[in-house]
């Protein structure tokens, strides 16, 4: 297998950080291909915790070049933040093992004040803030600042001009809030793109001889299949194509197949932000998978919603993400717990169905749970009980795909691989 693809199977903070890393260590290159840094990836080696937003998680490793596509959108003042912080712990971030796309959108200040300014008019979204949907919206619009204009200040001034012309009315208007004006936003901008620069380059032709050459690659999504802005859970989704779809516009795969679809699934399932979740559970449950498993987001540190795991929606992203295994993680987490269920269908308009459909209307179905014998785990000398064992299997019989890798800690080491990947 050449190509891996590692996608999240929910709503994102599936724990995707740490199984990139791991499997980042035998590929040439690690690329990203959507999102920004509304991600937040974690790696916790020994006494460190590093959190990645923009940088991949293929970082830590000597052998691995780390690639930003230009699907990404990129906030070139956070960039440089997230550089010195990873340098601080310790990690060579040089632009000899990370490269950046020149093609990749620019997430300006206008956009991240659009984006704080919306949430405050109609349909609240609970977004990350950062600017991340009006930045897609330049993109899409044709009026986005690519990072290789950061380069040239006229080219640069030219463009936020344009840029500003219809967001002017907006701020001035109907959001009422104050903006840069094109010269200080220019003048900040062209000094993040000397910062940048060295990082720049043509990620396509890396991706592209890589493959000749017989490289091994791994893409590493950001967000989950649920939060993809086709297939997700519209409108309460991110911008992009967090889905395997995303790899081939937002990176670029040449000639190329994904050999595997991995993707990474947490033993219940998570959310932050609006959007119905159909198990989330409001009382106890919910809490204690909070509060036991640290569910905060890593990126805003806003408390996750949580609930048991969701079959028919993971059922519906292993069809969207073509997925061809699943690595099972925070396993530890429900261990101990006095009572497990897992939802294995939906009861909708008097029908049942086990698996989720482009544009159902989550808030009309009914959830069927299944209960199953808690389990006591330990995880400390390898063998894992028989109750353990039924939680794995009735997923692997569900989903008719096998659990490869089971996740039950934050640690490199806490990690059971049941399946080769390369
Ligand atoms: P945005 O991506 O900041 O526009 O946020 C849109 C939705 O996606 C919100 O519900 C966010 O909470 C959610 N979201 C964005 N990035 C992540 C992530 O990395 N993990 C989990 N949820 C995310």
């Amino acid at each position: 297998m050449q190509t891996l693809a590692i996608v999240g199977a929910q709503w994102g903070d599936e724990g995707k950080g740490k199984i990139t890393d791991l499997l980042g260590a035998k590929c040439s290159l690690v690329v990203r291909y959507q999102g920004g840094n509304n991600a937040g990836h974690t790696i916790i080696v020994g006494d460190k915790k590093i959190v990645l937003h923009l940088i991949p998680s293929g970082i830590l490793h000597k052998n691995t070049l780390s690639l930003v596509g230009h699907g990404v959108v990129f906030d070139p003042k956070a960039f440089i933040e997230e550089l010195n912080k990873v340098r601080g712990s310790g990690v060579e971030v040089t632009p000899n093992n990370l490269k950046v796309s020149q093609n990749c959108t620019v997430i300006t200040s206008y956009n991240k004040l659009l984006d704080g300014a919306r949430e405050g008019h109609g349909t609240k979204i609970g977004t990350t803030g950062r600017g991340i949907g009006p930045a897609y919206e330049d993109k899409v619009g044709r009026r986005a600042i690519k990072l290789k204009d950061l380069l040239d200040k006229n080219i640069l001034m030219a463009k936020l001009q344009e840029n500003l012309k219809e967001k002017e009315i907006l701020f001035t208007h109907l959001f009422k809030v104050k903006f840069p004006t094109v010269e200080e936003e220019a003048q900040n901008l062209f000094e993040l793109g000397k910062l940048v620069a060295p990082f720049l380059t043509d990620t396509f032709g890396i991706i592209d001889s890589a493959l000749q050459a017989g490289k091994k690659i791994l893409y590493e999504g950001a967000q989950g299949i649920l939060l993809d802005v086709d297939y997700g859970t519209y409108p309460y989704v991110t911008s992009s194509n967090t889905s395997t779809g995303g790899i081939y516009t937002g990176a670029g795969l040449p000639g190329g197949h994904i050999g595997e679809v991995l993707s990474i699934t947490k033993a219940y399932t998570p959310r932050v932000g609006e959007g119905r979740f159909p198990t989330e559970h409001m009382g106890d449950v919910g809490e204690k998978i909070r509060k036991i498993g640290s569910e905060f987001g890593a990126t805003t540190g806003r408390p996750r919603r949580c609930g048991w795991l969701d079959l028919p929606l993971l059922k519906y992203s292993i069809k969207v993400g073509n997925i061809t295994s699943l690595a099972l993680t925070k396993l530890d987490i429900l261990s101990g717990f006095e009572s497990l269920q897992i939802c294995t269908g939906y009861e909708v308009d008097g029908k049942i169905i086990d698996c989720s459909y482009p544009g159902l209307d989550l808030s009309k179905v009914k959830p069927i749970f299944k209960d199953l014998k808690p389990f006591n785990d330990d995880f400390s000398g390898g063998k894992l009980s028989s109750e353990l064992m039924s939680y794995i299997e009735l997923i692997e019989s569900e989903l008719k795909i096998p659990v490869g890798i089971l996740a039950f800690g934050p640690e490199r080491e806490q990690i059971v691989f049941r399946k080769d990947y390369f």
